[in-house]
């Protein structure tokens, strides 16, 4: 075997859902550069096609798409619209950070909705196709809050625990029809999604001490591992969630003693 192809992804269609922004972005700009033809998918199709845009100029192959994964007709009409699926990377999420007591019903509904829901039925017509297709990876991005809270994070962190038991479920039901399925628990990345953490310099600050390596992720650095997981390389991993924290679960972090 000519280790080197391992994460080769010539010839393979990878479907990115969340791909307009952030970790999405960077998991389809990398996932091109590997080879695979990448559909750029998002309910923000300006952004969808500005990716794709950047994934030409450097000579990959890209389609861009509009789906919503809040309705379910808007997922069918996404999964449909592609001949085959090698490998699927579902990205949205939103964060309501507020304390469980003052959570509302709606706010409850509106993160479960797209978080949980939204993923299960992506993953779900997803899974399906590549069942039918005869294999695939899926790969699901959870949170270290799957694992770890602080206050305010409790419905999020739910759906993140949420989504990895799905995953779980999936490695368990369809390895027999060749398709793997796995999580990456990022801990805090530069993103749209965490900007109004930006705003707050102490919040920012107390965020890059908790990790061991000091500091926050940027998106790229996200791209390494789904890499890993959409190819080869990781052909007998799967039903895992792989921790792109830079330490922050592995360490107590809130004291260093005078040693
Ligand atoms: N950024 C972090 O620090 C961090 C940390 C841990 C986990 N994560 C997880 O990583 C994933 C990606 O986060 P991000 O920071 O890149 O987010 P982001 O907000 O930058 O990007 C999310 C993308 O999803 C799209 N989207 C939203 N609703 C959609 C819908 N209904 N249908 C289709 N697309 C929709 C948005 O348009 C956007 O392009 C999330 O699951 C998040 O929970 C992020």
């Amino acid at each position: 075997m000519d280790f080197k192809t391992l994460f080769d992804l010539s010839g393979k269609t990878a479907l990115v859902v969340g791909a307009a922004s952030g970790i999405g972005r960077a998991s389809a700009l990398g996932l091109a550069d590997f080879g695979a033809h990448v559909i750029v998918a998002d309910l923000n199709l300006e952004g969808a096609a500005a990716v794709v845009s950047e994934i030409e100029a450097k000579g990959g192959q890209a389609t861009a798409a509009s789906a919503n994964i809040g309705d379910g007709s808007s997922v069918t009409a996404l999964i449909d619209g592609i001949p085959r699926l090698d490998v699927l990377v579902c990205t949205p999420a939103i964060n309501v950070r507020k304390r469980l007591l003052e959570y509302s019903d709606e706010e409850f509904d509106r993160v479960v909705a797209l978080n949980l829901k939204g993923n299960f039925r992506l993953l779900q017509a997803g899974g399906r196709k590549m069942v039918a297709g005869g294999g695939g990876s899926i790969i699901v991005f959870s949170s270290i809050r799957s694992q770890i809270v602080e206050p305010g994070q409790g419905v999020y962190a739910a759906t993140k625990a949420g989504v990895l038991q799905l995953v779980r479920t999936l490695a368990a039901e369809l390895a027999e029809f060749g398709v793997r399925a796995n999580a990456i628990g990022p801990g805090v990345v530069n993103t749209p999604l965490t900007a109004p953490i930006k705003q707050n310099a102490a919040w920012y600050d107390a965020y890059a001490k908790r990790s061991a390596l000091g500091r926050w992720a940027e998106p790229e650095e996200m791209v390494g591992p789904v890499i890993y997981l959409a190819s080869q390389a990781s052909s007998f991993v799967t039903g895992t969630i792989h921790f792109v924290d830079g330490g922050w679960t592995a360490i107590d972090g809130r004291f260093t003693p005078p040693l």
